[in-house]
C-alpha cells in the first residue's frame, strides 16, 4: 500500500492477525472493531516488518486486578492500552471482558513483539501501535470505552544492560524507549553544557548535589559506558549521601526522564485520552515517580472540576461544567503483599477517572 506509507507520522501502525504469520499483517481499517465505535486513522497504517522477536519478556503487571476491576463498568468497545508493554494489563482485561477489544501503543518495538506473543491468542480484539501515546489523537480519533497508562519503563527495559537504563548494569548510555529515533542520553552528558546538565539533573529529582554532579560528568567525557557514568555520578558526592542508597540511581532516572520527554508526553497525552472517553468510560494512571504522579493528579483533578475557579466552600458561578469523576480520592498504592513480590510495585501510585454523561 505504498500510498500510506508516504505520508506516515511517528507511528507505525499495524494490525496482526494472530497465529497467522510470524511478523503479523496489515488489514483493511475498514475491517477493524465493526461493532466498536473506535476508528483507526488510514494514514497510520503500515507494515511492522522491523519488530524485533523476543523470546522472555517478563514483566509482572503493577496493581493488576485493581485496574481490572476499574474498568468493570466501562461500556463495550475499545481500551486503548497506552503502554502496552509486554501485554500483561492487556491480557487481564482482555480475560475478564469479553466485550472489550484493545488498541495497545508502545514506544518500543521489543514490548510490542513482546505483546504480540503475549496476545496471540486474543486473535483479532488486539491491534498494536508503534507510537508515542502522545500522538494518540491521530492514532485512534473515535470514542474509546477506556484508556490506561502504566507509566515508565518496564522490567525488561531496565534488565537488558544494552538499553542503558540501569545504573548496575554496564552498556552503552542509550535509555531511549523508541530505539528507533531521538538523542540518546549519552548524547545528552557528552554534549550538553554543564549549566543545562545541572538543570536537567535539578528538575527531575537529584535537587542540590546537580551542580556538582554537572561538574564531574563534564569533567569526565567522553563517557561510553553506564558504568563510568555510574562512577563518575557515585565519585562527585559525599561519602554520607552514598550511604543513602546508590547516588546514580536519581540521575539515570532523571536522564530517562529527559531522553524520553516523559512528562511531555504524559502533558500531551492525558488530556487526549480524557476527551476519547465515552460517557462511563474511564482513565487509570499508574505512575512511578513523583513528577509523573503530581502532573496526572493534576490534570485529572482539572478535569474533574471542569476547571472551576471558584473557592470550594462556595457554590460555582464560573460555569465550569463538569464532564468527569475521579473514581477514588488521592493515590492508591500496592498492597504489602505485592510489593514483597515484586518490589517495582513499591512506587506505583494509581488514579483513575470516569466520563459522566454530560454533553
Ligand atoms: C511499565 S511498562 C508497561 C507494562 C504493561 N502494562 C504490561 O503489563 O506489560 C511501560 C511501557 O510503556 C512504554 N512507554 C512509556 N512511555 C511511552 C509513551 N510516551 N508512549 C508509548 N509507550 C510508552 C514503555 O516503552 C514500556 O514498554
Amino acid at each position: 500500500m505504498p500510498d500510506l506509507l508516504t505520508n506516515r507520522p511517528t507511528a507505525v501502525y499495524a494490525r496482526w492477525t494472530m497465529c497467522s504469520s510470524p511478523t503479523g499483517v496489515v488489514e483493511d481499517p475498514s475491517t477493524l472493531f465493526p461493532h466498536d465505535r473506535a476508528e483507526l486513522h488510514p494514514s497510520l497504517l503500515a507494515p511492522v516488518g522491523e519488530l524485533q522477536m523476543v523470546h522472555s519478556f517478563e514483566h509482572t503487571p503493577v496493581l493488576r486486578d485493581e485496574v481490572v476491576s476499574l474498568f468493570a463498568s466501562a461500556p463495550a468497545g475499545v481500551i486503548v492500552d497506552a503502554t502496552v508493554g509486554g501485554g500483561g494489563h492487556s491480557a487481564a482485561l482482555l480475560d475478564a471482558y469479553a466485550h472489550f477489544s484493545v488498541v495497545g501503543l508502545d514506544r518500543d518495538t521489543v514490548a510490542l513483539a513482546a505483546a504480540r506473543e503475549r496476545l496471540a491468542r486474543f486473535g483479532d480484539r488486539v491491534t498494536l501501535v508503534h507510537a508515542p501515546f502522545s500522538s494518540l489523537g491521530d492514532v485512534v480519533p473515535g470514542p474509546v470505552s477506556g484508556v490506561l497508562f502504566d507509566l515508565g519503563v518496564s522490567s525488561p527495559q531496565l534488565d537488558s544492560s544494552e538499553r542503558g537504563f540501569s545504573y548496575r548494569l554496564g552498556g552503552t548510555i542509550d535509555m531511549r524507549m523508541d530505539q528507533t529515533s531521538g538523542a540518546t542520553a549519552g548524547q545528552l552528558v557528552n554534549e550538553l553544557p554543564e549549566g543545562a546538565l545541572a538543570s536537567l539533573f535539578r528538575e527531575n529529582g537529584e535537587g542540590r548535589l546537580s551542580g556538582r554532579i554537572a561538574r564531574a560528568v563534564v569533567a569526565a567525557r567522553p563517557l561510553t559506558s553506564t558504568t563510568q557514568l555510574s562512577e563518575v555520578v557515585a565519585a562527585a558526592v559525599p561519602a554520607a549521601v552514598r550511604r543513602k542508597g546508590h547516588p546514580a540511581r536519581r540521575v539515570f532516572q532523571a536522564l530517562r526522564i529527559e531522553v524520553n520527554d516523559e512528562l511531555g508526553q504524559l502533558a500531551a497525552g492525558l488530556p487526549l485520552a480524557l476527551a476519547r472517553l465515552v460517557p462511563g468510560g474511564v482513565c487509570a494512571v499508574i505512575s512511578y515517580h513523583s513528577g509523573e504522579d503530581r502532573l496526572a493528579k493534576q490534570v485529572l483533578r482539572e478535569a474533574a472540576t471542569g476547571g472551576c475557579t471558584c473557592p470550594p466552600d462556595l457554590p460555582c458561578v464560573c460555569g465550569a461544567v463538569i464532564r468527569y469523576r475521579l473514581l477514588f480520592q488521592g493515590a492508591r498504592k500496592a498492597s504489602a503483599a505485592e510489593v514483597a513480590e515484586n518490589h517495582r510495585a513499591e512506587s506505583a501510585r494509581l488514579r483513575a477517572i470516569v466520563r459522566l454523561d454530560v454533553p
